[in-house]
């Protein structure tokens, strides 16, 4: 996909745009050498994400012009008496641009970005990041290093909680939207903030899930699986772009000229600021590819990578290698006019305190208003994986037993990327159905780590046996996903599944709320537990939004962003996936026996688990029921100048209202390179009541069907399409085709 790609000068009107050029450039006249460097390198405030490095002293570094940006100040008086020193004190008097990873929410937390992502909602996300902007620009904040935009298959990497899950249009889509939640229309005004797009690129593709272990990606899945939510993320104007710590074809992204200024720079158009993470370019010499930081922060600048997150590298040796004649000086101007700039749309430069308003603070913090809009997006992203026999919604007359350590534990609820979320804010779940049913019986059974001792166990058997239904919270703790939390194991932890197996003997019907940051391979719960309800880590208003759709407040909308397996083994497993030249759909496969013959045994397949996932990709239960009553498309053939109507008829044929995510996939059979059995092209909720019916319409243009061809281009090539209409990627309903024409 071609990115239409906006720049922040682009976001401003003709005079704005001249205004802030004109400063810059006059800033930039102003400077030293030292001083420009100086705003290149960006010092740690606070708690670090990895090994300290460097050893600049904050306040005299900011005093000497040797700081340009500060990440991690968490205390607004703390943010406003360093930008006074940087406007008041130093020599050059340029402000400071203050960041902080703002995840999913500042103090009012809103679920993991996976989570919200289960929402298939982009409106909901961009209200996500609108409050997550509006309280962290009302404490000192301007730049979030969010959205994470990797694209990843391998749930045993523990990041994957933090960005869309495995498809690139969903994570597209998702991605734009937070972008534009953050920087809203206005970047100048006092509740908007920079948005960073990360980590570019390839992250997400980290061998066998291991924390930042060797990517090794093809150009081709580059372009297509990891590229697309960056491209997304540059049209919704995205200000900052951050480097990923891994190499692709074997160098480093932080000195990856090919990423930064072919790719990102030159091919996609995008003129604003890239960030390192954390020691990324003095990871360099880890990687062995720079002798000498001195060879790291020529690399670095080379590529196109602007400001330094704590190596001192550009600090240290950027002086030198300009007055050597190693680097030109015109390398150092560019980054440091990309940065002013990022500065200017920010507004510093006319007011550099906006952001540091005590009182503002306290009116836009954790209020009514944003809980209710995280109540809505925790709501949103729970999936129902299961419900045999219909055993939810409960009835609030239930005798109900509750059981888990999860159920009671406000921390978990706020996963791992928590910017300035506090357990006390958090309501639990065994909070809000204490206070929303008649009979509630907690009993912990096993605690946060799953750990279940023979008196914990009794004592939930106990309430369990004597209690009409019981909502069983299992999980892993929020500490087991994110960054540096990598799982090879990924069924539940501890003894859960033991405690579910004699809860499950007492013959009280069991619901099982999942706590997770990730898929989880839950195959046996899959098979003996009758309800599955995937939370994710909720946020603040975990208990209520739960609470809702346990007890039929809310019919459960969530779709899986990310393929749950039946077990490790297949990882990475996706829907996306080639054909193969021996497909073994194609095959009468039969686990319980050896391969019967040639047909059964020569084809792609393991011969102990099956192909298929445990829950797909799009996959969720809901109370009521859709049916797919039509599908029409507006031509047979199109030419590669036309668009193509998609008429989707839904009907809720259930007794209740629901929402419908209607899944539109293309397949393109034959191309001049394998093409993915299915591509997810376009999503729609469909809110209908019991009985409605509706008519969702998509229009698909030949940019929606290329892709990167063995010529070495973006483009659709012509034949025959498939559409596929479907509540899941392995749940198509409707397949129609059509032609494209030369
Ligand atoms: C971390 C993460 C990155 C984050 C940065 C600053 O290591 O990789 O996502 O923004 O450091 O905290």
């Amino acid at each position: 996909m071609n990115a239409q790609t906006r720049t922040l000068l682009d976001q401003l009107s003709s005079e704005r745009r001249a205004e802030i050029e004109a400063h810059v450039e006059r800033s930039l006249s102003e400077l030293s050498l030292e001083q420009k460097v100086g705003q290149l390198n960006q010092v740690n405030a606070d708690f670090a994400t990895g090994t300290a490095v460097g050893d600049m002293d904050l306040e005299q570094g900011i005093l000497d012009g040797d700081i340009g940006s500060v990440l991690n100040c968490k205390d607004l008086e703390e943010a406003r008496r360093l930008q006074e020193l940087a406007v008041e004190e130093s020599d050059h008097g340029v402000p400071l641009v203050l960041a902080l990873d703002v995840i999913h929410g500042h103090r009012t937390i809103f679920p993991i970005p996976l989570g919200e992502a289960a929402s298939w909602d982009p409106e909901l996300a961009e209200l996500s990041a609108r409050v997550a902007a509006v309280e962290a620009a009302a404490n000192g904040v301007q730049w979030t290093f969010a959205p994470s935009v990797d694209v990843s298959r391998d749930p045993r990497w523990g990041r994957v909680m933090e960005a869309a899950g495995e498809d690139p249009y969903l994570s597209g889509a998702l991605s734009n939207a937070r972008v534009r939640g953050f920087q809203g229309d206005d970047l100048t005004a006092d509740d908007t903030v920079l948005a960073c797009a990360k980590h570019y690129v390839g992250y997400g593709a980290s061998e066998a899930g291991r924390e930042y272990n060797t990517v090794d990606v093809s150009e081709t899945n580059l372009r297509e699986i990891h590229l697309p939510p960056f491209e997304a993320s540059l049209e919704a104007g995205v200000g900052s772009v951050m480097n990923a710590f891994n190499l692709y074809e074997r160098i480093p992204a932080s000195s990856n000229g090919e990423l930064v200024n072919e790719l990102l720079r030159g091919e996609l158009g995008f003129e604003d600021l890239v960030v390192s993470d954390w020691n990324s370019f003095g990871e360099l010499l880890e990687h062995g590819v720079a002798e000498d930081l001195r060879d790291v922060a020529r690399a670095c600048i080379e590529a196109g990578s602007d400001v330094d997150m704590v190596s001192g590298a550009y600090a240290t040796e950027l002086v030198g290698l300009v007055e050597d004649g190693v680097v030109d000086e015109s390398l150092v101007d560019q980054a440091v006019r990309r940065l002013l700039t990022v500065k200017g749309a920010l507004g510093l430069f006319e007011d550099p305190y906006r952001y540091f308003d005590e009182e503002r603070r306290s009116e836009r913090t954790l209020t009514d208003e944003h809980r209710e809009a995280a109540r809505e997006v925790a709501r949103a992203s729970q999936v129902l994986l299961k419900n045999d026999d219909e055993l939810l919604p409960l009835s609030g007359d239930d005798e109900i037993a509750l059981v888990g350590g999860l159920a009671d534990s406000a921390t978990d609820m706020l996963g791992a990327w928590r910017a300035e979320g506090t357990p006390d804010d958090v309501t639990t779940l065994r909070t809000t159905l204490t206070d929303r049913v008649e009979s509630l019986t907690y009993v912990e059974g096993c605690d946060r780590d799953g750990a279940v001792s023979d008196e914990q166990l009794e004592a939930a058997v106990e309430t369990v046996a004597s209690a009409e239904v019981a909502v069983v919270a299992v999980g892993e703790r929020y500490s087991q996903s994110g960054e540096a939390a990598s799982r090879a194991h990924l069924d539940l932890p501890g003894d859960q599944r033991a405690l579910l197996q004699a809860l499950l003997e007492t013959g009280t019907p069991v619901a099982a709320v999942l706590f997770s940051g990730r898929p989880l391979a839950i195959d046996w719960e899959a098979e003996h537990v009758p309800a599955i309800l995937e939370a994710w880590f909720p946020g603040v208003e975990a208990g209520p939004a739960i609470a809702d759709v346990l007890l039929g407040a809310y019919n459960p909308s969530g779709r899986l962003p990310m393929t749950f397996p039946i077990t490790e083994g297949q990882i990475p497993i996706y829907y996306n996936r080639l054909k193969t030249g021996r497909p073994a759909e194609d095959a009468d496969v039969d686990l319980t026996e050896p391969p019967a013959d040639h047909a059964e045994k020569y084809v792609s397949r393991y011969l102990d688990v099956p192909n298929e996932p445990l829950y797909a990709f799009g996959h969720g239960e809901s109370y009521t029921d859709f049916a797919y009553t039509d599908v029409s498309l507006g031509a047979t053939t199109i030419t590669p100048e036309d668009s193509l109507s998609i008429d989707v008829a839904v009907e809720n044929t259930g007794d209740r209202a629901g929402t419908e995510v209607v899944q539109v996939y293309v397949r393109d059979p034959v191309g001049s390179r394998a093409r993915p059995v299915r591509e997810l092209v376009r999503f729609e909720n469909a809110t209908l009541a019991a009985g409605e019916s509706a008519t969702v319409s998509f229009e698909l243009t030949t940019a929606d069907l290329a892709f990167w061809t063995a010529n070495e281009e973006y483009a659709a090539e012509p034949g025959e399409f498939e559409v596929q209409v479907g509540h899941a990627a392995d749940d198509i309903a409707v397949v129609e085709t059509f032609e494209l024409a030369e």
